[in-house]
């Protein structure tokens, strides 16, 4: 199973719609897909609870109380994770390092970008870790 974290600890750049997007995305292309919440908005649930129900239907998850990766049924292809607010709790990092891919959305703005880059030294510790793994 693929696990795909969106993050940013930038409020409003995007989070939500990007991970919803991936997952329209990738359900049209046939997968099985799962989206997990793991900010406590919840903002993602309830866009799952929205769509149309002839829709082709997508796991919901909710993982905002889970310290890491949570549970998923068995026949998911891929889960992408609605990340949340704050990226220095433990929850974060956990996520941060079980996940295989993270997508950082930023916007095209000076004050998103900075806050961005401070934020963004995580990324060459998630880089370590897995290379410490192998
Ligand atoms: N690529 C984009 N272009 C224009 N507007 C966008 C884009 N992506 C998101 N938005 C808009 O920006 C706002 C915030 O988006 P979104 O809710 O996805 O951000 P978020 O990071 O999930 O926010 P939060 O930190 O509250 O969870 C929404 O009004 C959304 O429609
Ligand atoms: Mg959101």
């Amino acid at each position: 199973m693929r696990t795909i974290l969106v993050a940013n600890r930038k409020g409003g750049c995007g989070k939500t719609t990007v991970a919803t997007t991936i997952v329209s995305a990738l359900t049209a292309r046939g997968q099985s897909i799962a989206l997990a919440d793991a900010d406590r908005q919840k903002s993602s649930l309830k866009w799952i609870d929205l769509r149309p129900k002839v829709a082709t239907p997508i796991t919901k998850l909710n993982w905002t109380k889970d310290k890491a990766l949570g549970d998923a049924p068995d026949n998911i292809d891929t889960v992408v994770i609605d990340g949340p607010g704050a990226l220095s709790t433990a929850h974060a990092e956990s996520l941060i390092k079980e996940v295989d891919e993270i997508v950082v959305p930023v916007l095209p703005s000076i004050f998103d970008m900075d806050s961005t880059d401070q934020s963004s030294t995580w990324i060459p510790r998630i880089v370590f870790w897995r290379r410490s793994r192998s």
